[in-house]
Order: structure tokens, then C-alpha cells, then sequence
């Protein structure tokens, strides 16, 4: 197991210039689509599944079974290869057709529910398909994301320090979305550990539940939740900023157009609340985005105008330049 961890991380940070309030800001943009599997969710993958085998619970002939949006689905499904066993993915309609084709090409099995849940997700209708297959089955095993101490703590150990190593200082804000908090928690409780003074805002999408809230409606995959997180503890959070679709969508198709940088959904609403937060924060200089993954398996949804239209949204500019 440890030889895939040398696989992953050592993403690269970069640069770019965005306009604030008609002054040209550099942020800096750690770029987690350069991990293996496309996302960050390759770490998430490796810890998750690691502590699986060091507590005995892989032995020949099991499966993987996971609800995933898509990124951690293609993570495992890399992962289950290397083990050389098998991977189920529960999938809802938020998935994207470029994940669901990646993940019939790496071999997974794919499990699609389609009801909406009562906080306007499909998360709770996923866990429910987790649980009538764990109980109907018992050669799977049931990765939890959402629950195991080791989504948080392979970020805490490997995602949060490299940060720190690549910088000559640390930011003065950091931003990161959530969806099972993980991410999140474990680069925040690392900065803690060290003393670091950094503010770490937690960015999410309207309608979500991840850290309490009204339920509402929501059409981004990889951010947001239809249930608290068991991660998200108030010591861990500066502030948590919320970004609607919109947003999103503007901060992605600019920040390409003006930049180049190809950047997924959940980066363009964690791209959009920096702008926001230094157009309020003057004394913020320095700023850190965590992009979890790019912007090719987007294409039929956040970089779609025809997408953007069913659902009702327009892009809501905010002023990018490159
Ligand atoms: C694109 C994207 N961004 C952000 C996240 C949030 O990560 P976490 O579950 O660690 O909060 C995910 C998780 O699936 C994701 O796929």
C-alpha cells in the first residue's frame, strides 16, 4: 500500500490575477486535479482504503461498495484495480456522463438511485441503497467517506503539510469546499497543529446541509450535503461562506477564459468566495484555493449554458481579469 502513496499529492500551486474591485489580487490556486485519479479524492481513496487493510477487513473476494458524486468513485475504482478486487459505486443524476464513463472504463459497477431526498439531494436515497446492499450482500465492504477518521486524517497528514513545504509562508486565508468535510477538517486541524495563523473559510453551495441550514435544492456534484458533516467542528472554521450555482458557473468559465486554468465546479464556488472575501477583508493578502479537480468533466454541466438554463441560473459576474 505505502508505494501508492508515493503516487500521490505534490500537486502543483499556481498562480493567478483576478480583479478586485478594480484591483488586480494574485491568488494562489493548488491545483488537486494533477493527482493520479483526477481530484483530490485520490488521497480521500488511499487513506480510506488503507486503513481497510491495515484493520484486516480486505480478504479475497470482497468488494468495495461507496456512495460517491463521482470523483471518489473514480479514485477507488483505481484503487480496487490495484488491489485486484472489486468496486461498486452508488451514483445519483448529479454525477456527470464523463465520471460515469471513466468509471465503466476503470471497471467499476455502477448503481444509479433517482429519487430525490428530503433535503433536496440525492445523499440520503445513496446511504439508503448502501445500506439494503450491505445488508442483502455480505462480501461488501462499506468504505464510509462520510464517517471513517481516515478521510480527515490523510489530509491532516499528507495534503495539509505539503502545503505548508511548497509555501515560503503560510496563506493569510485558505479556502476549501466541503461536501463530507473531510478536506476541509483535516488541512485546517493540520494548520492548527502547527499554529499556524491562517484563516480557513469553508466554502459550500446553497441548499446544502453540511454545516447546518435550511435544505434546499442543489445541482453541483462534489460540494455541499444533505446531512451534517462529522467533520466540520466549529474550532476548524474561521468563517463558511455560501455560493450558488451562478457564482460557480462565473468564476469557472472566467477564470478560463482569462487565465487558462480549466477549473472544476466546486473550484469555481471556492474561487468565488475568495473574491468575495477579500473584497471584504482588505487586510487578507494572501490566498489560498483548494481546487479539487479541473474542469474537463464539467463540460455537460457548469460550462453548459444550455445546463445553466434548465435549471434556472444565470452567470453572476463578479469582475476576473487575467
Ligand atoms: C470536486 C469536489 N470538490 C470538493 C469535494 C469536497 O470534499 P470533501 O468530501 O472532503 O468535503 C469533493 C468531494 O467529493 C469533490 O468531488
Amino acid at each position: 500500500m505505502d508505494r501508492f502513496e508515493a503516487l500521490l499529492g505534490l500537486t502543483p500551486i499556481k498562480p493567478i490575477t483576478i480583479d478586485i474591485q478594480g484591483e488586480p489580487r494574485t491568488i494562489q490556486l493548488k491545483l488537486e486535479g494533477y493527482n493520479i485519479s483526477g481530484s483530490i479524492k485520490a488521497r480521500t481513496a488511499y487513506g480510506l482504503v488503507r486503513g481497510l487493510v491495515q484493520d484486516g477487513r480486505i480478504r479475497p473476494g470482497m468488494r468495495l461498495l461507496e456512495s460517491t458524486s463521482g470523483n471518489l468513485g473514480v479514485a477507488l475504482a483505481g484503487m480496487a484495480r490495484y488491489l485486484n478486487i472489486g468496486f461498486t459505486a452508488i451514483l445519483d443524476p448529479m454525477s456527470t456522463v464523463e465520471v460515469r464513463s471513466r468509471l465503466t472504463d476503470l471497471g467499476a459497477h455502477i448503481v444509479m438511485v433517482d429519487k430525490v431526498d428530503e433535503a433536496g439531494g440525492y445523499l440520503l436515497s445513496r446511504l439508503a441503497k448502501v445500506q439494503e446492499m450491505l445488508e442483502a450482500d455480505d462480501s461488501y465492504v462499506w468504505v464510509d467517506q462520510y464517517n471513517s477518521p481516515k478521510n480527515p486524517e490523510i489530509h491532516r497528514r499528507m495534503t495539509g503539510p505539503e502545503i505548508l513545504d511548497q509555501l515560503a509562508t503560510p496563506p493569510d486565508a485558505l479556502f476549501a469546499a466541503v461536501s463530507t468535510g473531510g478536506t476541509f477538517a483535516g488541512i485546517s486541524q493540520c494548520f492548527r497543529d502547527r499554529g499556524v495563523a491562517t484563516r480557513m473559510v469553508a466554502v459550500d453551495v446553497d441548499g446544502s446541509v453540511a454545516y447546518g441550514g435550511e435544505p434546499g435544492r442543489r445541482y453541483l456534484s462534489g460540494i455541499g450535503a444533505s446531512r451534517p458533516s462529522s467533520f466540520l467542528k466549529e474550532s476548524l472554521i474561521d468563517h463558511y461562506a455560501y455560493v450558488d450555482v451562478g457564482e460557480a458557473a462565473y468564476y469557472c468559465r472566467t477564470v478560463l477564459a482569462t487565465t487558462g486554468v480549466h477549473l472544476g465546479a466546486s473550484s469555481g464556488a471556492v474561487v468565488a468566495a475568495c473574491a468575495r472575501y477579500l473584497r471584504e477583508n482588505p487586510d487578507v493578502r494572501d490566498a489560498l484555493c483548494i481546487c479539487a479537480d479541473g474542469g474537463e468533466k464539467y463540460e455537460s454541466t457548469i460550462y453548459s449554458d444550455e445546463w445553466l438554463e434548465a435549471i434556472g441560473t444565470t452567470l453572476r459576474p463578479t469582475g476576473v481579469t487575467g
